[in-house]
């Protein structure tokens, strides 16, 4: 398959980590006979360091051409002490979301099961937690009006939905439940807010169209605890923008680092995919970012064309990596010499040669292994 892909390493840790996606990507495409181009563009702070902007239309048109981007951070300390400024890295990432359309949002999260221990939750709660967060990124508080009052004193966001937006997430959110455990569960505020009880109505005159889906509703607040609490009792959750951002960050917790959270943004025509962390200046350059989200992000391109075997050999490469514990030292206290680029070397080699790669696995802590 020939894929042109736009790559769009971002700020801090983005480029690091997204250099790791792409080895593996170009890996993948010599073992199986792709051929994969990266084209690259600038975004974020350092796309407003180059042209005043955090999404110049270079990068847009990039992407138009593009069968798919992938994302790797964005975000400066700089502007978040800053809340008045008017142009900030964060309109890079929202700009392509609504230039693209980028509606759905999916977070896979799974705990590991050979780094239970690296969560502070317990172990024996999270065990087999496997969950698909499906959340809205189109609308919501993200994208409504926001007005500060001529006298600077007072602030407005709007958190508005349409039928036809919540509509076209469910389905895919419903359509995915079908092919996993069957249970979708609706995360909102259904209590208070207007917004809430629309998704509630609409997803319940949805629900007799997926008659094999269990849907069960439940609060935010609510939510956050029972993630934290009991994780194995979700299967898909289905929520607006702004909950789905903190969910998604708290499901961090869960499987022991933000730094294994991967995800996909869909449209109906185009896609985009990124490790859901951000830009962690204070760690770039450093070695130390964990380098499995934007992995495992590439795993999620390869499934989104179909290339189903190719995204489960990275998959295989992550868990042996986990296992191994060749990983970076956010999962890793022991092995501090283990960078962002030993964790990409090492799936990178497992994938040009998994057998071979096993041989390796007794010396790998020992630095005597010819991938480390
Ligand atoms: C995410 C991020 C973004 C969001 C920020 C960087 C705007 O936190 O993708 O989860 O809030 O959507
Ligand atoms: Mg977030």
């Amino acid at each position: 398959m020939k894929l042109n892909i736009a790559v769009l390493p971002g700020d801090g840790i983005g480029p690091e980590v997204t250099a790791q996606a792409v080895k593996v990507l170009k890996a993948i495409a010599m073992e199986f006979n792709h051929i994969f181009t990266f084209d690259y563009g600038v975004v974020g702070a350092s796309a407003i360091d180059k042209t005043g902007v955090a999404l110049p239309q270079e990068t847009i048109t990039l992407c138009e051409k593009a069968d798919a981007i992938l994302f790797g951070a964005i975000g400066n300390a700089v502007y978040d002490m800053d809340p008045m400024a008017k142009i900030r890295p964060e309109q890079g990432l929202l700009g392509l979301r609504k230039t693209f359309d980028l509606y759905a949002d999916v977070r896979p999260v799974i705990a590991y099961e050979d780094i239970l221990d690296k969560s502070s939750l317990k172990k024996k709660q999270i065990k087999d937690t496997d969950i698909l967060i499906y959340r809205e990124l189109t609308a919501g508080l993200y994208f409504g009006d926001k007005i500060f009052s001529d006298d600077g004193n007072t602030a407005t966001d709007t958190c508005q939905y349409n039928r036809f937006q919540i509509e076209r997430i469910a389905h895919l959110a419903f359509e995915a439940a079908q092919k996993r455990k069957r249970k979708l569960t609706l995360v909102d505020k259904a209590n208070v807010l207007a917004s809430s009880k629309l998704w509630r109505k609409v997803i319940q005159e949805m629900a007799p169209q997926y008659p094999d889906v269990a849907v069960s509703y439940m609060y935010i607040d609510k939510a956050a605890m029972e993630l934290a609490i009991n994780p194995r009792q979700f299967d898909v959750i289905l929520t607006e923008n702004m909950f789905g951002d903190i969910l998604s960050e708290l499901a961090g917790v869960i499987v022991g680092s933000i730094g294994l959270l991967a995800s996909a943004s869909f449209s109906d025509k185009k896609a985009m995919f990124q490790p859901i962390h951000g830009a962690y200046n204070k760690a770039s350059n450093q070695g130390i970012a964990n380098p499995i989200a934007a992995i495992l992000s590439a795993a999620m391109l390869l499934d989104h064309f179909e290339l189903y075997d190719e995204a489960s050999l990275v998959r295989e490469g992550v868990d042996k990596s986990l296992k191994l514990h060749i990983t970076t030292p956010d999962l890793n206290t022991k092995y501090q010499h283990i960078t962002t680029i030993k964790v990409g070397d090492f799936i990178e080699d497992f994938i040009n040669n998994p057998e071979e790669t096993n041989l390796n696995f007794t010396n790998i802590h020992l630095g005597q292994s010819t991938i480390i």
